[in-house]
Order: structure tokens, then sequence, then C-alpha cells
């Protein structure tokens, strides 16, 4: 049953709690926790923990274990806490349909966090302690809730509820998930590139499946491309983390491409466009890169002058997927990506034209004149300093100009 369009995180997730690899301690939490509902005080888990790890996984393998119908909210997608009441609140009071069991997921609730969304926390809150069925929720904190600092904010809904944890997952685990795909997909991959893949994703299967997919989807031999990969450490080098947006014509691969690097959104930009050219060579891949890159710096524009930090996800799509499909088809060059230079002619051009900036500033205070007056008056400065020493001297001294402002005049 070959499903080309469905992506391998999909594909594979697992159907049983037998399925989900390593979590033993979660997964029995959390069964504890669903099958002695109503029996013990808590009225809610939180099940906590990086990206990838099996949190979602582990609500509908465990639900499909014990016979429960799982009824998903994904609470990102409320604004306002009138809808969560709406569903949640009703499900939660409502029998289910074929009179089976219902379990309530609030995916990624620490998305409801950030918009400052007060009301739907509250009224989360108050369905959590009406409910009659068991509400799981899923949180993306890497650390115990109790230690964040925007627990406050979380205080009601955290009350009475399981806090349960999915750390990252062990290398070990995540190689048996790769080589139980590659086998079932007949991919020739060698154990050493599974293990490597493994490592590299830094304990996040979801990861770890999407570099096997653009692997052995994207190229001829992934044993080759895995060993060019170079060892990952804490953070996902943006040299790497680049094969997966210039390597890949799918968007949907692509756009994970920057979930592990250090770098900043201004810097992955950067990244990009110092690359593209690098990449790609033919002239309509690169001109609709580019017309991608422009469109995103548009974004990026709105978010310095009005703040709209929703943006910001626009152009990591843009930076990433749009680039990945810019091009008709995938170059077989080797990767080979550079840090950008760009970053660093701001800043020569920053400290030339500060010492600029002081220079003329210390001349319009001696003479009594405008700065601005006083930066035209700079090229005669500049002659003076080449070509007579000994005014150049008195001059120095006069202004008090330090030995880099001496510098610059004499360059
Ligand atoms: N422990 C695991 N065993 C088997 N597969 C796993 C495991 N953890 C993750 N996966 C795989 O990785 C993918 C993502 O898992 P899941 O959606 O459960 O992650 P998550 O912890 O909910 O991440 P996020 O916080 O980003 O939502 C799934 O396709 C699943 O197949
Ligand atoms: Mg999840």
């Amino acid at each position: 049953m070959k499903n080309e369009n469905v992506p391998w995180t999909k594909k594979y997730f697992p159907k049983r709690i037998s399925e989900v690899c390593g979590q033993d301690d979660a997964l029995k939490a959390l069964s504890n926790f669903i099958s002695k509902f109503g029996r013990g005080k808590a009225r809610a888990a939180i099940l906590y923990g990086p990206s990838g790890t099996g949190k979602t996984a582990a609500v509908y393998a465990i639900a499909a274990d014990l016979g429960f119908e799982v009824l998903e909210v994904n609470a990102s997608d409320f604004r306002g806490s009138d809808e969560i009441r709406a569903v949640v609140g009703n499900a939660s009071r409502q029998a289910s349909l074929f009179g089976r069991q219902k379990l309530i997921l609030v995916d990624e609730v620490d998305g409801i966090a950030g918009s400052e969304d007060r009301g739907g926390i509250q009224a989360l809150a108050k369905v959590i302690a009406e409910t009659r069925f068991p509400i799981v929720m899923t949180a993306g904190f890497k650390q115990d809730p109790k230690e964040v600092h925007w627990d406050s904010k979380f205080t009601s809904i955290k009350k009475g509820a399981v806090l349960i944890r999915f750390g990252k997952l062990e290398t070990e685990s995540i190689y048996r998930i790769l080589s139980k795909i590659s086998k079932k997909e007949g991919i020739k991959v060698s154990d050493d590139s599974l293990r490597k893949l493994a490592r590299h994703a830094w304990g996040d299967a979801r990861a770890a499946i999407n570099d096997l997919e653009t692997f052995a989807l994207d190229s001829k031999n992934p044993d080759e491309f895995i060993d060019a990969l170079g060892e990952r450490n804490k953070e996902e080098p943006m040299a790497s983390a680049l094969v997966k947006v210039f390597k890949t014509v799918n968007p949907k691969i692509a756009a994970s491409a920057f979930n592990n690097v250090a770098e900043d959104p201004d810097m992955q930009f950067l990244w990009v466009e110092e690359n593209i050219p690098r990449e790609y060579r033919d002239s309509l891949d690169l001109y609709r890169a580019y017309d991608e890159l422009s469109r995103a710096d548009v974004f990026r524009g709105r978010i310095k002058n009005r703040q709209y930090w929703g943006y910001l996800r626009t152009i990591e799509l843009m930076i990433t997927a749009g680039i990945a499909i810019a091009k008709d088809r995938k170059y077989d060059s080797p990767a080979d990506y550079r840090e950008p230079k760009r970053l660093l002619e701001i800043w020569i051009t920053n400290a030339k034209y500060i010492k600029r900036k002081s220079i003329a500033h210390k001349f319009a205070k001696k003479t009594h004149c405008s700065s601005a007056e006083a930066t035209q008056l700079l090229p005669y400065l500049k002659v003076i300093f080449k070509k007579n020493k000994k005014q150049a001297g008195l001059i120095a001294e006069t202004l008090e100009l330090d030995d880099e402002e001496v510098e610059w005049l004499e360059k």
C-alpha cells in the first residue's frame, strides 16, 4: 500500500502502544490516567517535552489500545474563548456517538499562551473542571511546566492535571524507528547511515523520519549523501540545514529545514541569500528564488516597521519551502554552503561610518559649525593627512583625535 503523497511521518504514525519507541514511563503514566479517569482526582493530563518525541502519537496509540475515541482540538486554531467552549465544552458533556469512551486532545496548548488569550485558557480551565471525559493536553515545553516563567498563565489549567514528561528520544530508539521504515520502504541504506541520521536528529524522531525521506527520495545513493552530512552537535549547523532547502523540491521537507538551527531569522535569510547563486545555476531558477526572497524581505520589513510578529512563520516558509520549489529539479553538485559575507560587509561599512561621524563631530565642536558642514570638509582633511604630516599632527592634537580616527583620515 504505497501512497507517495503521504509524508512518512504520517504514514508511520504509531497505531498501537507497541509501536511507540522509548517513553516507557510516560506511556505508563498516560495509560494510567486515561484508564482510571473518574476514579482519581486528576481531570486532565499535560504531556510536555521537545518536538517529535511522540506526545501526540502516544495519545492516539493509547486511545486505540484502550478503545477511546479521540476528539482533537488544536488550541492554536482558536482565537476566542467562545469557540473553545463550543467545541470542547459541548463535547465534554455529550456522550460519545457510538457509546464509545471519548478522550479530548488539546494539542499544542502552549499555542494559546502567546496570544494573550487569557480568555481561552480560562475557558479551557472551566471545561477541565466540568469534564466527564479525560482531557489530554500537549505542550512543547522542554522544562517542567512548574519551572517555566510564564507558568502563571497556565496555573488554572495545571490545577489538578497530571504532568507527564516526554524526554528527547535515545539515538537507539530513533534508529529502531528508521530501521523499520527503511525495511518497509525497501530503501538500500546501511545501518551506519541510519545510526548517523538518528544521532543527527538530536532526539527528534520527526526530524529523523523527514531526513530519511529526503535522502531516500532525493538521492540515488543515500549512504553517500548521509556521509556528507557531518556530525551534529546540539544545534544543527546552517550549512547542513540548507541541504534540506537546496537538495529537495519537496516543500514539506524543506519547511522544517531550520527547526534546529541556532541562527535567528535574519541570519537564516542572509544564509539563504548568500547560497542561492552557489546552488542554483539555471537562470529561471535563480530568478524565481530571488523573487521569492524579495517577497520574504517585504514581510521582514512589515515585522520591523509594524511589529507583525505573526509573519515570522510566513517568512520561514518562503525562505525554505519557497526557495526549494523555485527550482525545476535539484542539482547534483555537492552541497557546499558558505557563511553570509554580507554581514561582514555591513559591519565594515558601519565601522567606517562611525569613524566618519565621530571625526566630523569633533571638528564641528572645535570650529562651531554643524556636523553636516564638517562632514563635507572631511575630504580636505584627508588630503592634509596624506600630504602634510606636520600639519596633520597639529590638527589631530587640536581635535583630540584617537589613533583609529587618524588612521581613517590617512587612508
Ligand atoms: N516515540 C516514538 N516512537 C515512534 N515514532 C515516533 C515517536 N516519537 C515520534 N515519532 C514519530 O515522529 C512523528 C512526530 O511525532 P509526534 O507528533 O508524536 O511528536 P510530538 O512529540 O507530538 O511533537 P510536537 O511537539 O512537535 O507536536 C510521528 O510521525 C511519529 O511517527
Ligand atoms: Mg504533537
